[in-house]
């Protein structure tokens, strides 16, 4: 297909998304997120043979939209787009700071954005690596980070917050032998591991966006961890399961002695 003709297309895609949005404030996130180089983006990750059409709206986050799209087998992928706002420099900045890995991409909020978005990749293949169950990254280009869809033709899969659970003291133990295994395998924290960010999938928990996640190393790391052990343990005792008291997991998750 000529260039100009499957942009065009792809733009009359986007405004039928637009379209189909309910509410006042849907349609202005869309706008926001599909600016022109976005929709150009779309376009690259399409003619590269990674993701043929975009299916439905997922999820409108604070700092971007997940899109539920097909590849060229006609399997479903996640296609994640953070916004190129302020609002987002502004949250994640915090994070890249301090990240060696980050240390001089100062610059454009629109270049900062998009190493974020290829932190969220790269956080994502080391916490695979080390064994940890989160959606498989497949490709990020701008701002944007290609993944495994988790879940099904209806729906993505649930978050803890939305689903009861079978055996909640086993995914409670799963979810510290993540962390444990993030922490002393990948060597990260995540930094925003919450009931809102873990999904459950086959009687698993699935651990999330993992933009914001930094390097064990990070000045912040220790109070980012325990932050997330308190969300952690907040959640599975309102669920009564017979948790471990903070101190006990942060040694658990960190391996250091008592
Ligand atoms: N790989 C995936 N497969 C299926 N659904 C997904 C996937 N990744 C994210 N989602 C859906 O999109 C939602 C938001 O994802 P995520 O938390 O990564 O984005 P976010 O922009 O940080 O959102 P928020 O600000 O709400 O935390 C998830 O709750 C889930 O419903
Ligand atoms: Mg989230």
């Amino acid at each position: 297909m000529p260039e100009k003709e499957a942009y065009a297309q792809l733009e009359h895609k986007i405004m039928a998304l637009r379209e189909n949005s309910r509410t006042g404030d849907e349609r202005k996130t869309l706008d926001e997120v599909f600016d022109r180089d976005t929709i150009l983006g779309i376009y690259k990750l399409m003619t590269d043979g990674v993701v043929d059409t975009i299916e439905y709206p997922v999820s409108t986050g604070k700092e971007g939209n997940v899109f539920a799209a097909k590849d060229y087998d006609g399997k479903l992928v996640a296609l994640k787009i953070y916004r190129t706002s302020n609002a987002t420099f502004n949250r994640i900045s915090r994070y890249i700071e301090g990240d060696k890995r980050f240390r001089g991409i100062a610059g454009s909020k629109r270049k900062i954005i998009m190493a974020w978005a290829s932190k969220e990749f790269r956080n994502l293949q080391r916490l695979k690596d080390a064994g940890v169950n989160v959606p498989t990254p497949i490709r990020f280009h701008r701002n944007m980070v290609v993944m495994k869809y988790i879940g099904t033709k209806n729906g993505p899969a649930p978050t803890l917050r939305n689903v009861v659970l079978e055996d909640p003291q086993a995914v409670y133990e799963t979810v510290i032998e993540y962390m444990r295994l993030a922490y002393q395998e990948a060597e990260l924290v995540h930094a925003d591991l919450s009931e809102y960010n873990i999904l459950y999938y086959r009687k698993k928990p699935v651990i999330i966006d993992v933009g914001q996640a930094v390097l064990t190393e990070h000045v912040n790391a220790k109070d980012f961890l325990k932050r997330d052990i308190e969300n952690i343990n907040r959640y599975f005792r309102s669920l009564e399961v017979d948790i471990m008291d903070k101190e006990e997991v942060f040694q658990t998750v960190t391996g250091a002695p008592k």
